[in-house]
């Protein structure tokens, strides 16, 4: 795995000491949305049952699902924390202040936190190069669009979620360069009446091809219902949807849960960035439909096999913003920090980033 920094002092010794023998290590999860949601929490409990079941009786494992990026995020953590949970994964952004205060009173605790960037002795960021999985999606987008307009249902502003927009669209380009995108925020990460009706603006407004960073199959959904496409996020969403589902852009996080609770049990815990990509097995665009045409398949596995073996990044400039200025020169590589940052959208999107 890849580390932005180097490795903070060592913690207390107690956050780094190897459970005792016959002493089970004890783990929570903190979800934002209920785990059936088909996307982000459904693979963030797909992730802790993997765990489960390959460590075995050396850990046990327990999650709280829906809970508001607020202080019960907090209460969730402490209570966590009173009964002996030794490592924490708290799974959304915005959990991002509540993570460094109980950390911080905590320091026997090890806490992981999803998507945010405050790392801490014993706090550690992680996510998935979601991102990755938007542009071999937005491929499939390119191709499969009548309206030459694609649309994507936002969560909440921040840049994570911009980048994901962005590069959806710039995988749509890569296949007709005229191609244009719509947004609309409901700046919630899981609020399904509001994805519907935010997918409907969408596609009252011409466009066919959707994508969505929210955590539910509500697009797609609504796609069936009104006969455009859309893709799932997050988990296999297929299944919500026979006829509008183009791929489902899955995220595993087990490879990364894997690699913390093997650290952990070993006393090597350490804080970081970590950041997986399609390279690490973390993220791929699975189940693309059969009326997709093998040439469009087969530029989705060019770009899928580049960014494997690294000949290939999503963010390679030129790439203008879109009132035409030029953030990216021509041949160059966007770096983690300018990635990190993105807060414009890409020309060819409608209207101004939140803010
Ligand atoms: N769903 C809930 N929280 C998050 C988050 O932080 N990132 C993403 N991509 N989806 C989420």
């Amino acid at each position: 795995g890849k580390k932005d920094e180097a490795p903070a002092p060592a913690a207390a010794p107690s956050a780094q000491a190897p459970a005792p023998a016959g002493d089970k290590l004890k783990i929570g999860f903190v979800y934002v949305s209920p785990i059936g949601d088909g996307g982000w929490t459904f693979q963030h409990e797909l992730g802790r049952k993997a765990i489960q079941e390959k460590f075995g009786d050396k850990i046990e494992t327990s999650m709280v699902e829906s809970v508001p990026e607020s202080a019960d995020a907090e209460r969730v953590m402490r209570d966590m924390a009173g009964q002996g949970k030794k490592l924490i994964f708290a799974t959304s952004f915005g959990y991002q202040e509540f993570v460094q205060k109980v950390a911080g009173d905590l320091k026997d605790v090890n806490f992981e936190h999803a998507t945010g960037y405050k790392t801490g002795d014993n706090v550690a960021v992680y996510d998935t190069k979601t991102f990755e999985g938007a542009y071999l999606a937005g491929i499939v987008a390119g191709a499969m669009t009548k309206t030459k307009t694609v649309g994507v249902v936002a969560s909440v502003p921040i840049p994570e979620v911009v980048r994901n927009i962005n590069s959806f669209v710039l995988g749509a380009q890569s296949v007709d360069p005229s191609i244009k995108a719509k947004v609309v925020w409901v700046n919630e990460w899981f609020a399904p009446p509001k994805e519907s009706e935010a997918a409907t603006s969408l596609i009252n407004g011409g466009v066919d091809v959707m994508y969505q960073n929210t955590n539910s199959p509500a697009v797609l959904k609504t796609a069936e219902e009104r006969g455009v496409r859309a893709f799932g996020k997050d988990g296999d969403m297929s299944a919500f949807a026979p006829k509008a589902h183009l791929g489902s852009a899955v995220i595993d996080w087990t490879p990364y849960y894997t690699k913390v609770v093997e650290d952990k049990l070993a006393g090597k815990w350490q804080t970081g960035n970590f950041w997986w990509g399609v390279k690490e097995g973390a993220i791929d665009l699975k189940k693309i439909a059969d009326d997709v045409p093998q040439e469009v398949k087969d530029k989705v596995e060019k770009a899928r096999a580049g960014l494997k073996d690294g000949s290939f990044a999503v963010w390679t400039g030129p790439i203008k913003d879109n009132t035409g200025k030029e953030l990216l020169a021509a041949g160059s590589v966007a770096d983690d920090a300018f990635l990190r940052g993105i807060n414009f959208y890409v020309n060819g999107i409608e209207g101004t980033v939140p803010g």
